[in-house]
């Protein structure tokens, strides 16, 4: 995958998600981090997003689109068959939406 991935459907599920500031997001294939982007523009500062995905090449690629000063961000090369244990480590006991 590569940064020219384009998210798929991806107003239609943010619209889905009805994300206000604040809120915390799980992302279980945060890719490139297309859909993450438009998920923290909408959850603001005082959100978190915890994205997980098993490719690495994908992660870089998200880390560095994902990156603005004051975005809770936490972005983790797992399954996501693993997300209790991730959110477990992250200290999150339930999170607002997830996609
Ligand atoms: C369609 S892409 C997601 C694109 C992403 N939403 C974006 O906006 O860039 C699907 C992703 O799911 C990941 N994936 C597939 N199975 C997975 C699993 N069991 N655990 C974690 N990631 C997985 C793939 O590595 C791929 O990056």
């Amino acid at each position: 995958m590569n940064d020219a991935h384009m998210p798929v459907m991806c107003d239609e599920a943010l619209h889905a998600l009805a994300l206000r500031p604040g809120m915390r997001v799980l992302d279980a294939t945060a890719g490139c981090g297309g859909h993450g982007l438009g998920i923290l523009e909408r959850i603001g500062n005082a959100g978190t997003l915890i994205g997980l995905d098993w490719d690495d090449e994908a992660l870089a690629i998200a880390r560095v689109r994902l990156q603005r000063k004051g975005w809770d961000v936490r972005l983790r090369r797992r399954s996501f068959t693993e997300l209790k244990s991730v959110l477990a480590e992250e200290g999150i006991q339930e999170v607002d939406a997830v996609l």
